[in-house]
Order: structure tokens, then C-alpha cells, then sequence
């Protein structure tokens, strides 16, 4: 089975990281890269979208409608991811409301779904991945998912592997034939146990994305692991 890497580069990178992804890149079929929205037309066939406004188009000023991203050719967009939901207030209605706005421009929404410390902590992770799936997934069925717990975004710290297989075991009973990424500092030192595991289709990459040595490594292991 095909394993997907997707590499979210945040608010980072330069035209030197868009070249050395083209060059590393650019005949990948299982690696969609996600830079600001103004390196999204140089890096070519590979581009997904870090986010999204909800409406076609409009006075909003500085931001991006899916209609816009589909024209440049994008084809996919991260949709609350957690530095959305905690800096810009992003709700679950909102999230769907985007999910939705992708679909109608054929872009397929990565919804992002995870667990804060507390939660995970208090035994509530599956509670709070079912209500969050429950409220934000659109309304057609052409979506991914990716389980990133909060607490291991840039932390160095990750589930364990049994933990990560039984969250994806339940989101694969529920939402079979959805690709399901795992995300929440992967690593090239972790990358080959993640992949391993049953119910993983891919990584999202947060930090080790800006680095070309360590994506080159975990897309490398991606393949191995096909
Ligand atoms: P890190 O890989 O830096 O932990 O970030 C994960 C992430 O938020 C990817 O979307």
C-alpha cells in the first residue's frame, strides 16, 4: 500500500526550500507538500494548501477561497489543524464549512483531529476524536484524516505505538476507505515504526519538513514500507 507523506511547513521556508523540494520532489506520487500560500505555484504538481476561507470569493481582504487554490492546481488543503482551532479560533462548524468549500473545488480537505494533554491524560481521547470527526467531517465522503495529538506537536514527544494503532483502528472502523495519516513529531527516527503500524497510511510532517536531509529520509522510508 502506497504510504503519503505530507510535509506542512507552517509559517516557514524560502525559495531555496521550494527548489530543493522540486528537485527532490517533483516525480514523488505519495509526497504533497503544504508551504505558505505564496510559494504554492512554484512547487508544482504536489501542492496542498495549509488552509482555506470557507467562502468562493469576496471583500476579505488577504485571504484564499478554494476556487482560487483549484485554479493554481492545488489539490489538497490541511483544514483545523490545531494551530488554527488555538490561534484563530477555528470551531468545528467552521472546520466542516471548510471541508465543504474544498469539495466544491476538488480539493480534498486533510482534517485534522487530536487530543490536548489534559484529555489525553484523563483517558478521554477517543471521546474527544469521535465528537470532533462528528462535528467537522463534510458532507461527502471524499476527505483524509490526520490524528495529531496536541501535545506531541513539536514536543518530541509521541503516542505509543500501541496508543496510535488503537486510534486508528477506530477511525478506520469508522471511516473505512478514508486515508488516515499520522502526525505529532515524526521523525526519520520514527518515521519506519509509524509506518509500520496497521491503519497508518502516511505521516504529516510538521518540523522535520523544513530540513531536506530529514523529509528526503522519511520519504525514503515511506517508500520502503510501501
Ligand atoms: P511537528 O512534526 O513539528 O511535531 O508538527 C506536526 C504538525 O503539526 C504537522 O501538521
Amino acid at each position: 500500500m502506497k504510504k503519503w507523506v505530507v510535509a506542512n511547513w507552517k509559517m516557514n521556508g524560502s525559495k531555496e526550500l521550494v527548489g530543493a523540494y522540486k528537485n527532490a520532489f517533483g516525480n514523488a506520487d505519495n509526497l504533497i507538500a503544504c508551504p505558505p500560500f505564496v510559494y504554492l505555484n512554484a512547487i508544482g504538481t504536489n501542492a496542498g494548501a495549509q488552509n482555506v476561507h470557507h467562502l468562493p470569493k469576496g471583500a476579505y481582504t488577504g485571504e484564499v477561497s478554494a476556487q482560487i487554490l483549484a485554479e493554481i492546481g492545488v489539490k489538497y488543503c490541511l483544514v483545523g489543524h490545531s494551530e488554527r482551532r488555538q490561534y484563530f479560533h477555528e470551531s468545528d462548524d467552521l472546520i466542516k464549512i471548510k471541508a465543504n468549500a474544498c469539495q466544491e473545488s476538488n480539493i480534498t480537505p486533510i482534517i485534522c483531529v487530536g487530543e490536548s494533554l489534559a484529555e489525553y491524560l484523563d483517558g478521554q481521547t477517543i471521546k474527544v476524536l469521535v465528537r470532533q470527526l462528528q462535528n467537522c467531517l463534510p458532507d461527502s465522503p471524499q476527505f483524509w484524516v490526520a490524528y495529531e495529538p496536541l501535545w506531541a506537536i513539536g514536543t518530541g514527544q509521541t503516542p505509543t505505538v500501541e496508543e496510535i494503532s488503537n486510534v486508528h483502528y477506530m477511525l478506520r472502523e469508522s471511516l473505512p476507505g478514508v486515508v488516515l495519516l499520522y502526525g505529532g513529531s515524526v521523525s526519520a527516527l520514527n518515521a519506519s515504526e509509524i509506518f509500520a503500524i496497521n491503519n497508518v497510511d502516511g505521516v504529516l510532517v510538521g518540523g522535520a519538513s523544513l530540513d531536506i536531509s530529514a523529509i528526503k529520509n522519511i520519504y525514503n522510508l515511506a517508500n520502503k514500507a510501501r
